[in-house]
C-alpha cells in the first residue's frame, strides 16, 4: 500500500470485502473477459469478497445492449467458472452489469460513460469510486487514459478513488515502455496505476515470499556461499494458439522473460523488505531487477540461446511447424523457445548464476524454480567420491501440481555404507485441498481494496526492459540461420543444453 494513497482505509482486516466502486472493463466482449475477469469477480464473490455495492460496466465495440451484454456473460460464466455454478449467486452479479458500446477512441463513449458512472453512483452508492481494467489491445493503452482524464473520470477527490488497471504487454522495448509510463503519468499519479503481471496473481508465487520469509532456517543460506546455481522453467506444451498476430511480432523472449520470469527471479533473489507494504516489497525488487548485469554483444552470443519449433510431436499428437501457424510468416525468425545465463552483480550472488528457459511446445507444462546447493565439502563417507555424494536442491513448483520438494542424501538400508538421494516433499493439493482459482481474484481484489504490492511499478518495468534490450539488439541484427532449430515435444535446441554444460552443470530431467 502506497503511503501516498491516502484513500486506503488503515483498518481493514484480511478477509473484509472490497471497497463498494465501479469496474469498467475496456475490451468487455473479448476473452479475458470471459476466461478470466468474469469468472474470478465469480470466485470473490462467493468468498464473500465482494463489496454489495460493486457494479461493473462492460465497454466494447461489439453493437450490444445491456440486456444482451447480461445474457452473453451470463452464459460465458456458465462455461468458464472453475466450481459448481451457484445460480442465485450470479444473479446477484448478473443484475450489475451494465454496458456501453463504441470504439475506443471515439470522445462519445467517455462521455456516454461519465453519465452512466454519474447513474449507478446515485443509485448503488458507489461511493465514486472507479477502476478501468484496460484489457485491449496495447495500443490503445495510452488514448483510453488519455480521454477518461480529459472527462475527468481519473481525479481523486473527497476520498473517492480512481485506478487504472493496465495489461500485458507494457511496451515493446525499453523506449515504448517509458512512452507509456510517461503518458500514464501526465494523467495519473503513479499510485493510481496496476500494471498487471498474471504470474503475481498465482498463491505459489505468493508463497515464494511466505516460504523465503516466514521460516527462519532458510534465510540464512540463501546466498553464495551455499547456492550453486538456480534453474527457472517456465515450459509450455501448448503452442502459440490462435496468437500468431501477436506472438509473431513479440516472441517468447518479450513474451514471458522480462515480466513473468523476472517476476520469480526478482521473488526468489531479493532482499528481505522492511515490512509487507507495497513499496517496500518493489524497492526490494527493483533492486534485483537494476543489479541484473546488462550483457555485452560478446556475452550475448554467449549467454542466451534461441529456438524456434518445427513440427513434432506432443502429448502423442503431431503438429505443425511454428511457421505453419495461423498469421506468421512462413519465413518467420521469431523464437518461441529462450535459455538465458543471467548473474545479478550484488554481494549476495555474486558468482551464482541463474540459468532460465521457456518455450512452446516443450513436451510438458511445468514452472519451476530449483535451487542447487552446493555440494558437501568433504568426503566422509568411505568409497562415496564426492562427485557421487548427493546434492541438496530445493525445488519450488508453481504449476502444475504446485508444492515444494527438498532433496536431500540418505543411507541406503543394508550393511554396506551406500548413499542415496531422497525427497521430502509438500503438495498444496493434498495439504490445503484446492481451492478455485483464475490467478486474477487476488489482483482484482487487491486493486479494489488499494493494494498495489502485486503490480508492477514504472521503475521495475524499465529495469526489466532494460534486462532484456541488448540481447534484442543482438539478436535483431543477427537473425538465426538454423531456425526451426528444435521439433516440437522436446526440450528445445541443443544449444540450450550446452549454454549449462559449458559451465559444467545440467537441466533438471524434468521427464518424469
Ligand atoms: C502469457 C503469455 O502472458 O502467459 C502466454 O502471453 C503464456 O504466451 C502465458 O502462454 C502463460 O501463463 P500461464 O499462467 O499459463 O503460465
Amino acid at each position: 500500500m502506497s503511503p501516498e494513497d491516502a484513500n486506503v482505509p488503515a483498518e481493514r482486516r484480511a478477509g473484509d470485502p472490497a471497497d463498494p466502486c465501479v469496474m469498467v472493463i475496456f475490451g468487455a466482449a473479448g476473452d479475458l473477459t470471459k476466461r478470466k475477469l468474469v469468472p474470478a469477480l465469480y470466485n470473490l464473490a462467493k468468498e464473500g469478497l465482494l463489496s454489495n455495492d460493486l457494479a461493473i460496466i462492460g465497454v466494447a465495440r461489439r453493437e450490444m445492449s445491456t440486456e444482451e451484454f447480461r445474457e452473453k456473460i451470463s452464459r460465458d460464466i456458465r462455461e468458464y467458472a472453475a466450481s459448481t455454478f451457484d445460480p442465485k449467486l450470479w444473479q446477484q452479479i448478473e443484475s450489475r452489469l451494465h454496458y456501453v458500446r463504441g470504439h475506443f477512441d471515439e470522445d462519445s463513449i467517455y462521455h456516454q460513460l461519465q453519465e452512466r458512472l454519474s447513474l449507478i453512483d446515485a443509485e448503488q452508492a458507489t461511493r465514486g469510486n472507479y477502476f478501468y481494467y484496460l484489457a485491449t489491445a496495447p495500443e490503445y493503452f495510452s488514448p483510453i487514459v488519455q480521454k477518461l482524464h480529459a472527462a475527468g473520470l481519473t481525479q481523486e477527490q473527497n476520498g473517492r478513488w480512481r485506478r487504472v488497471i493496465i495489461e500485458k504487454p507494457f511496451g515493446t522495448s525499453l523506449d515504448s515502455a517509458r512512452a507509456l509510463n510517461r503518458d500514464l503519468a501526465a494523467c495519473l499519479k503513479e499510485h493510481q496505476i496496476y500494471r498487471i503481471d498474471h504470474y503475481l496473481g498465482k498463491e505459489t508465487v505468493q508463497n515464494i515470499l511466505v516460504f523465503r520469509f516466514s521460516n527462519g532456517i532458510f534465510e540464512p543460506i540463501w546466498n553464495r556461499r551455499y547456492i550453486d546455481h538456480a534453474q527457472i522453467t517456465v515450459a509450455e506444451d501448448i503452442g502459440i494458439e490462435l496468437r500468431g498476430g501477436y506472438y509473431d511480432a513479440a516472441g517468447a523472449l518479450r513474451d514471458m522473460v522480462p515480466n513473468h520470469i523476472f517476476q520469480l527471479i526478482s521473488l526468489t533473489a531479493m532482499e528481505p523488505p522492511i515490512s509487507f507494504e507495497a513499496d517496500a516489497v518493489r524497492d526490494e525488487q527493483a533492486k534485483i531487477l537494476r543489479a541484473i548485469q546488462p550483457m555485452t554483444p560478446e556475452e550475448v552470443l554467449k549467454r542466451t540461446v534461441r529456438g524456434q519449433y518445427g513440427e513434432g510431436v506432443v502429448k502423442g499428437k503431431r503438429v505443425a511447424g511454428y511457421r505453419s501457424e495461423v498469421k506468421v510468416a512462413s519465413d518467420s525468425y521469431i523464437e518461441t523457445f529462450v535459455a538465458l545465463k543471467v548473474l545479478i552483480d550484488n554481494w549476495r550472488w555474486s558468482d551464482v548464476p541463474f540459468y532460465l528457459r521457456t518455450g512452446k511446445y516443450l513436451p510438458r507444462r511445468v514452472t519451476e524454480i530449483a535451487i542447487q546447493f552446493k555440494k558437501a565439502p568433504f568426503m566422509l563417507f568411505r568409497k562415496t567420491p564426492i562427485d557421487r555424494l548427493t546434492t541438496n536442491r530445493l525445488v519450488i513448483r508453481l504449476q502444475p501440481d504446485e508444492g515444494i520438494t527438498l532433496r536431500f542424501g540418505a543411507k541406503v538400508p543394508g550393511p554396506l555404507m551406500r548413499l542415496g538421494p531422497v525427497d521430502m516433499d509438500f503438495k498444496y493439493a493434498d495439504t490445503f485441498g484446492c481451492k478455485p482459482s483464475t490467478g486474477y481474484e487476488r489482483l482484482l481484489y487487491d486493486c479494489m481494496t488499494g493494494d498495489a504490492t502485486l503490480f508492477q511499478r514504472a521503475d521495475m518495468v524499465e529495469a526489466g526492459w532494460s534486462v532484456v534490450a541488448p540481447i534484442l539488439d543482438v539478436w535483431k541484427a543477427l537473425p538465426p540461420r538454423s531456425f526451426p532449430n528444435y521439433a516440437a515435444g522436446t526440450w528445445g535446441p541443443k544449444e540450450a543444453g550446452e549454454l549449462m554444460e559449458r559451465d559444467g552443470r545440467h537441466w533438471r530431467n524434468l521427464e518424469d
